[in-house]
C-alpha cells in the first residue's frame, strides 16, 4: 500500500486500537510515545502531546520514553543531554505523568532498542527513509552535519514503539510522517517474518497543531518560537507579549479577527469564556496588548501547581532518578520476550 495513504486519527477520545497480532499479546492494549531532550517544553508539547499521554494512563497501559538516542541527531553536548533529559522526565512528571499509572523511562536505558532498530533497517528501503520530510528539512537546516541517525531516525522511532508492541501513539501532527513510515516498517517486518508486530496508530488532542509566537510556523524549540512552561514568570510574559496577533489590525480602532489571531487561539486552551474575549477583539473593546495580558495571567494560572510540582522535583533528582530507573526495570522482561520471538523469527536463533 503507498505510503502516503492516511492513518486512521483521533482525538482525544480514541477508540480502542484494533488487537494486536501475536497470540501472546498483552491483555490490555498499550499505548508509546516518545519525547525528545532537545530543550524546554513548550505549550505546544503539551497541547498537542503531552496533556494526551495524561489522559491515556488510565485507558491503556502506557509507556513515556524520554528518547535521548533520538536527541543525539541534533544534541551534541553530554552534560546539556544528561541535564536536559533530567529536566524533560520533571517536567513530565510534573505535568501530570503518575509512576502509579504509567511507566515512565529513558529510551538509553533499556538499550535493546537499537538492536530492534537494525533488523528493521533489514527490512526497509532506503528510499521510504530519504523522502521523510523530517530528514529533508534537516538535510537544509543543519547542512553541516548530516549525520546517519537523521536518516535512520523513523526506523528508531518505529523499533520504539513496537519492543513494547504498543499500537496507540499519542503526537502532535508533526509527527504523522513519522508515524505512517512507522506502520510502513512494521508492515515490511509483518510481510517478511509472520505476524509479530500491531501496528501503530497516532491519536492527536484537539489542538494538534499549536502556532509559534511567530502566529505562521508550529511552535518549536528549534526555530525558538515558544512559550515555555516553566521558564521564570517573566520570561513566559516577555515571550506572549511577543506573539504576532492579526496583521491587518493596525489600529487599536481596527476589528480583531479571532480566527486568524494566535493569541485568540490559545485562549481556547485556557479559559472557558474565550467567546467573550474573541467578541472584545472583533468589536474592537479589547486591542491586542490587552488580550495579551490576560492570556499570561491564564496560562501562568493554569500551570501553577504544574510549576510548583517541577520546582520541588528539580530540588530532589534522587526522586526523579529512582522513577526512572525503576521505569527501565520494569520494561526488561517485555522487552526480553519481544527480543526472544523477532531473534527467533529471523533465524538468529
Ligand atoms: P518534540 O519536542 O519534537 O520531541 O515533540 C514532543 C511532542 O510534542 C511530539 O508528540 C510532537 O508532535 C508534539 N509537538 C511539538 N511541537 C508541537 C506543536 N507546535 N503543536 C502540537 N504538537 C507539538
Ligand atoms: N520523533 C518524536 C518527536 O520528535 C519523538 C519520538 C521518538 C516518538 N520515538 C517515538 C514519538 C515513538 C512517538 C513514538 O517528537
Amino acid at each position: 500500500r503507498a505510503m502516503s495513504e492516511p492513518a486512521p486519527t483521533h482525538t482525544l477520545d480514541p477508540t480502542p486500537a484494533p488487537a494486536p497480532v501475536a497470540a501472546d499479546a498483552p491483555a490490555r492494549v498499550r499505548c508509546f510515545s516518545g519525547i525528545q531532550p532537545s530543550g524546554a517544553p513548550h505549550i505546544g508539547n503539551d497541547l498537542g502531546a503531552i496533556r494526551n499521554y495524561v489522559a491515556l494512563q488510565d485507558r491503556f497501559e502506557s509507556i513515556y520514553c524520554i528518547v535521548d538516542f533520538h536527541a543525539l541527531t541534533t544534541t551534541h553536548d553530554p552534560e546539556v543531554l544528561r541535564r536536559r533529559t533530567r529536566e524533560m522526565a520533571t517536567a513530565l512528571l510534573a505535568l501530570g505523568l503518575d509512576p502509579g499509572r504509567c511507566t515512565l523511562f529513558v529510551q538509553s536505558h533499556r538499550p535493546e532498542v537499537a538492536e530492534l532498530m537494525w533488523l528493521f533497517l533489514t527490512v526497509t528501503p532506503v528510499s521510504w527513509l530519504e523522502r521523510t520530510p523530517s530528514y529533508k528539512e534537516k538535510r537544509e537546516n543543519q547542512p553541516e552535519d548530516v549525520n546517519h541517525g537523521l536518516l535512520t531516525y523513523p526506523a528508531l522511532m518505529a523499533a520504539d514503539i513496537v519492543l513494547y508492541k504498543a499500537s496507540v501513539v499519542p503526537v502532535g501532527r508533526d509527527q504523522a510522517a513519522h508515524l505512517e513510515l512507522s506502520r510502513e516498517i512494521v508492515r515490511a517486518f509483518n510481510n517478511r517474518y509472520g505476524p509479530t508486530f500491531p501496528e501503530p496508530q497516532a491519536v492527536y488532542t484537539e489542538a494538534p497543531v499549536v502556532l509559534g509566537t511567530d502566529g505562521v510556523r508550529k511552535m518549536s524549540k528549534s526555530i525558538g518560537n515558544t512559550i515555555e512552561i516553566f521558564a521564570p514568570a517573566d520570561e513566559i510574559r516577555r515571550q506572549v507579549m511577543s506573539m504576532v496577533t492579526d496583521t491587518q489590525r493596525i489600529k487599536r480602532t481596527d476589528p480583531g479577527r479571532p480566527e486568524v489571531c494566535n493569541v485568540c487561539q490559545l485562549h481556547r486552551f485556557f479559559g472557558d469564556d474565550y467567546e467573550e474575549i474573541w467578541d472584545g477583539e472583533r468589536t474592537a473593546r479589547t486591542g491586542c496588548v490587552d488580550t495579551k495580558k490576560l492570556l499570561v495571567e491564564r496560562i501562568l494560572r493554569h500551570y501553577a501547581p504544574a510549576r510548583e510540582r517541577y520546582a520541588e522535583l528539580m530540588a530532589s533528582p534522587a526522586t526523579v532518578d529512582g522513577v526512572l530507573e525503576a521505569g527501565a526495570a520494569r520494561l526488561r522482561p517485555i522487552v526480553d520476550a519481544t527480543m526472544a520471538e523477532v531473534r527467533e523469527k529471523m533465524g538468529l536463533r
